[in-house]
């Protein structure tokens, strides 16, 4: 399922990068352009990030 439209990005390559090292939408962005579009997913894009962070501090 993408969650960026504007950039072709997936729920599963957000994960990725978020398993990778990336710690805010902003290097989410800087990896795959995710939310550097009309902005919309930014906020699907930090409900991602904080669900990984709490998975990765599990
Ligand atoms: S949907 Fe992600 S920037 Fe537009």
């Amino acid at each position: 399922m993408f969650v960026c439209i504007c950039k072709a990005v997936t729920e599963d390559e957000v994960h990725e990068h978020c398993a990778d090292g990336a710690d805010s939408a902003d290097a989410i962005g800087e990896r795959c352009g995710a939310g550097w579009g009309c902005g919309t997913c930014v906020d699907r894009l930090k409900e991602i990030l904080e669900r990984s962070a709490v998975s990765t501090a599990a």
